[in-house]
């Protein structure tokens, strides 16, 4: 496909964001089901190396935003960029991008009959074409990453959540992944396997990956998120840095949101 020059703010000449590359655009994002607008007119722009937390209520279309990024949903308005090409577009199937976009779920999802190791070293072996012996290798060192060095032998039954998690982690990082999109990667699990899992997050962000996560965890929102954007009614309501979201919203309905979850 046609590189989308246009999808490439990059190359505007002059402006203040032409110095950061921009890893993801979105334009005019809509997607609808059953003729009910889950997501409608969103805008946004990932410059490469930064982390979003994106929050939300329930049922506000965090999720469907995030696969509609990820080439995973039809888009019935607008076109998503990716790395300077058009990755999704209304009216037409997006295009696959493979593990060059990395997608962690609430549900870890792993393969139950491989273990850790296997787990992370399928697709490097079947879809990047390395050879075993080199993807167990890169497997032991991803494993290693996140903290999983002495459990790389076991299957996913003899793990528990966070750690599952944490394999589900290195299994998109082993596609050498350009962007990492997260769905709520820890609501599934007890407070002290969210830490570990957030842990994890919070180095693959100090170490460059941009990252888009949806998240109730507000501690990581604040503190690990360069930027927040706030989500009701499928639409982008307010989109900036974490501290202005959580101390000095412009919109009531964010501010109403904020007070609401830290006030619990
Ligand atoms: N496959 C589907 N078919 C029909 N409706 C759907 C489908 N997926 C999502 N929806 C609806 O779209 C709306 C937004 O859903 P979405 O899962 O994107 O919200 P969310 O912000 O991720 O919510 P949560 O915080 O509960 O995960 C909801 O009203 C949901 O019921
Ligand atoms: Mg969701």
């Amino acid at each position: 496909m046609a590189p989308a020059s246009t999808l490439a703010p990059e190359s505007a000449p002059g402006s203040e964001s032409a110095k950061a590359r921009t890893v993801l655009v979105a334009e005019n994002l809509g997607r609808s089901y059953h003729g009910n607008a889950v997501v409608s007119e969103v805008n946004l722009t990932i410059p490469a190396g930064q982390t979003v937390a994106v929050l939300g209520p329930s049922g506000a279309g965090k999720s469907t935003m995030l696969r509609c990024l990820a080439g995973l949903e039809p888009l019935e308005t607008g076109s998503v960029g990716f790395q300077g090409e058009l990755l999704s577009k209304a009216g037409s199937k997006p295009r696959s991008v493979g593990g060059r976009i990395g997608m962690v779920f609430q549900q870890f999802n792993l393969f139950p009959h491989l273990t850790a190791t296997e787990n992370v070293a399928l697709a490097p072996v079947r879809v990047r074409g390395v050879s075993r012996a080199q993807a167990r290798e890169e497997a032991h060192e991803l494993l290693a990453r996140v903290g999983l060095a002495e459990r790389r032998d076991h299957y996913p039954y003899e793990l528990s959540g966070g750690q599952q998690q944490r394999v589900a982690i290195a299994r998109a990082l082993a596609m050498r992944p350009e962007l990492m999109l997260f769905d709520e990667p820890t609501s599934a699990l007890d407070p002290e396997f969210t830490r570990e899992v957030l842990a994890v997050m919070r180095d693959l962000a100090d170490s460059g990956m941009t990252i888009v996560v949806v998240t109730h965890e507000m501690g990581f929102a604040r503190r690990s998120a360069d930027r927040v954007v706030f989500m009701a009614d499928g639409r982008i309501v307010e989109d900036g840095p974490a501290e202005t979201l959580f101390t000095a919203a412009r919109h009531e309905r964010t501010r109403a949101f904020f007070e609401q979850i830290l006030g619990e």
